[in-house]
């Protein structure tokens, strides 16, 4: 089959690497890619949120198979696009991305089918919006409603600051038109896992529970990134705990999309709080989260060409996916000042070294003019390793790190051991 894959960073990197392992993938595309894919896959300059040109390109280059992982361009209906040109395409369509898209939507939906999640309003007017943050007090949460980099939402610690990320986000449209709305919610306690589960519009088959690391700093300190790290599987996230998350959240959010005329197919990703409650939702994405994919993708076992086919065709139930026994950690290394203003290109070192005992996926590499690997972005590379224990992956990513350098570069110390 000749596969492209969507997208540009160290999760499109994992996918990738993955399905090059697979005897059914006999030509491997991914658009646009990064420096580190085009070791993998044939790189193609087609914009990730190019729709039109997507379509065209996997016409033209009679690709059997499409892969959309990013959010972008599956709010914007890519896999409609694709599919209705004859392509086989994997990701929810447009009305079921919406989970992401909209957090306005995703919380209705949680409210009407009873999904633990955190009580909120939603709100259009600012007035409205800050007269019930002065009701309701602090800590309290505001959120933009739309897709804003993972940057749109604000945990306030006093009423102040929720109201003035409130103020920001609908009066000086900090975010554009993902603020127009926001949803402003109680604030929740408890560690944070991450559940990704392969879908195919009737049924979830969850992968190993994984654990991002948003903020960026040690200790959970400092400004929200895309993540700087991610384990899997997480000790919170029990064999107790998993039952109820299935009976809870996972089943009856599948259920949901479906009764509500969306099915889902794709990677449905819940991101979810192990509150003093119970397990409650904190959010949903529609695609595999990022670095949390690389960690996850390690561990497993089975041809992920053949995962993704039976989610679009609706067997996943006779689908063969087995995990590695063993726990994974990937490592993001970042450029200095990252996720606020950075420098980029500069030479990567230790690469050669560091892939001699873990896998690096590159999140944002460029070549040079000599063919070295340059820094092109905000998180560079991802070491992801494997261990028998948690504690011997996480110690396997840091050492197989050791020999990777590059001006400014930036790491969290204390991935694993945050919580
Ligand atoms: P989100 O983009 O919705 O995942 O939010 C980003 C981060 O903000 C989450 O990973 C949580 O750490 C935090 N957060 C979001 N909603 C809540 C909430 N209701 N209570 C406490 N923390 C939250
Ligand atoms: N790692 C969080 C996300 O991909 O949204």
């Amino acid at each position: 089959m000749k596969v492209l894959v969507v997208g540009s960073g160290g999760r499109e990197h994992a996918i990738c690497w993955k399905l090059k392992q697979s005897s059914k993938v006999t030509e491997l595309f991914c658009a646009p890619g990064n420096a580190g894919i085009a070791q993998t896959a044939q790189c193609v300059d087609v914009k990730a949120t190019d729709v039109d040109g997507m379509v065209k390109w996997a016409k033209e280059n009679a690709m059997d198979f499409v892969v959309v992982a990013p959010d972008d361009p599956l709010a914007l209906g890519m896999v409609d696009a694709l599919e209705e040109a004859g392509i086989p395409a994997f990701g929810p369509r447009k009305n079921a991305a919406v989970i992401e898209a909209s957090k306005a939507f995703s919380k209705e939906l949680m409210k009407k089918y009873h999904i633990p999640t955190a009580r909120y309003e939603t709100f259009t007017e600012l007035d409205q919006a800050l007269a019930y943050i002065e009701e309701r007090g602090a800590p309290i949460v505001v959120k933009a409603d739309g897709l804003a980099l993972g940057k749109g939402v604000v945990v306030a610690a006093t009423v102040d600051e929720a109201k003035r990320a409130a103020r920001e986000m609908m009066a000086d449209k900090k975010f554009g038109e993902s603020g127009s709305t926001v949803v402003i919610e109680e604030c929740m306690t408890g560690p944070e896992v991450t559940v990704l589960a392969f879908a195919d519009g009737e049924r979830v088959r969850t992968m190993p529970a994984s654990q991002d690391h948003k903020r960026a700093y040690d200790g959970n300190q400092g400004p929200n990134t895309g993540g700087m790290g991610a384990i899997s599987p997480p000790p919170q996230y029990t064999p107790d705990v998993a039952a109820r998350c299935m009976d809870e959240i996972f089943l009856p959010t599948i259920r949901a999309l479906k009764a509500e005329g969306r099915p889902f197919q794709g990677v449905i990703y819940f991101g979810l709080m192990l509150t003093p409650g119970g397990p409650r939702v904190v959010e949903y994405n529609a695609r595999f989260g990022d670095p949390e994919c690389q960690a996850v993708l390690s561990l497993l076992d089975s041809d992920l060409m053949d995962i993704f086919t039976a989610c679009r065709e609706g067997t996943l139930d006779r689908a063969d996916i087995r995990w590695k026994d063993q726990a994974a950690c990937c490592l993001v290394l970042a450029s200095g000042g990252y996720p606020l203003d950075y420098q980029k290109g500069y030479p990567i070192s230790g690469l050669e070294e560091a892939g001699k005992s873990a896998v690096v996926f590159h999140a944002g590499t460029k070549l040079g003019k000599q063919g070295e690997f340059l820094t092109n972005g905000g998180r560079v590379l991802g070491v992801t390793a494997l261990g028998d224990t948690l504690e011997q992956a996480i110690a396997n990513a840091y050492a197989a790190a050791k020999p990777i350098s590059f001006t400014g570069m930036h790491f969290r110390t204390d991935i694993g051991r945050a919580f």
